[in-house]
């Protein structure tokens, strides 16, 4: 007779069950609320998750240090030099003189860190280049050939998605910063919903965060028991670069890797 698992309790799933506590405690601590009215989001799926839950300001406004360094390390354990190393690349969107804290939309000011060819946003030249579009991510996710999206298969994506802006949109433009952002995008989503010694990650998690902008927690993912650092980042983003035959040196000038700017 088929067994129906819900009637099951964790206790009978020993090697899971730690981990479906910690999603379902996760789930419980920052329940999910879309967006409402005078909220603003960004051009990035996890920012705009984090905000959703709670663990950034859900309106989306005057995020500051302490503000990122709690929400990334207690949603995603990612370590707090990483978290300020991240803030300070956001400040550089807010146009306010010596701004401590950004709001998710400063994020949206084409060009600063927001870039053409995106996976899931527009290009700016056709619009709206912050919210989720289904049609630029269904290119996207073409590449993803299997339900396990690999180095290979996420460095395609990424390639693709430039070609099209390059080949459609005549203002298309990647600067270094640009480029060295799309780079450590796809490194940062196979880094935290996946696995960053075999660079792999299930292509469900993936597309349930940008498509839900929610973490997956119902679909299996926890929170890494491990803190993410900025090592974690830069060589995944190295092996992204080199699965796309990128000039790994262009990126190192942009000022990402080691988390500095040159
Ligand atoms: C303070 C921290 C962060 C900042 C300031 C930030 C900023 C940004 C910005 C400006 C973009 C838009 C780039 C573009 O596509 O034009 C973006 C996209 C993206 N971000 Fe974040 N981000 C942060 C944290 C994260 C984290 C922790 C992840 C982990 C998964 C992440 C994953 C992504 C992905 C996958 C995209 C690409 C979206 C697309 O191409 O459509 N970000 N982020
Ligand atoms: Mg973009």
């Amino acid at each position: 007779m088929a067994t129906c698992l819900s009637t099951l309790s964790l206790a009978e799933y020993p090697f899971h069950s730690k981990a479906i506590e910690r999603s379902v405690h996760q789930a419980h601590a920052h329940p999910w609320t879309p967006a409402g009215p005078g909220d603003v989001r960004a051009p990035c799926p996890m920012l705009n998750t984090l905000a959703n839950h709670g663990y950034l300001p859900h309106n989306g406004r005057d995020i500051s240090q302490q503000n990122t360094i709690d929400a990334l390390g207690q949603a995603l354990n990612i370590n707090s030099t990483l978290a300020v190393f991240l803030h300070q690349e956001a400040l550089t969107t807010n146009p306010a003189p010596n701004a401590t804290t950004f709001s998710l939309d400063d994020l949206s000011r084409h060009n600063v860190l927001e870039h053409d060819a995106s996976l899931s946003r527009l290009d700016a030249y056709f619009g709206d280049n912050h919210d989720f579009n289904q049609a630029v991510f269904d290119e996207t996710r073409s590449y993803w050939t299997s339900p396990i999206i690999n180095i290979t298969t996420a460095a395609a994506a990424l390639a693709a998605r430039k070609e099209t802006s390059n080949t459609t949109n005549p203002t298309f433009v990647l600067s270094d910063i640009g480029r060295a952002f799309g780079f450590g995008e796809t490194a940062a989503y196979i880094l935290i919903l996946g696995n960053k010694t075999t660079a792999t990650v299930e292509r469900s998690l993936v597309e349930y965060l940008f498509e839900n902008e929610r973490l997956p927690l119902e679909l299996g993912w926890t929170r890494s028991a491990v803190p993410f650092v900025e090592d974690d980042l830069f060589t995944l983003l190295d092996r992204v670069v080199n699965a796309t035959g990128a000039d790994a040196s262009l990126v190192k000038r942009a000022g990402l890797h080691g988390g500095r700017r040159v």
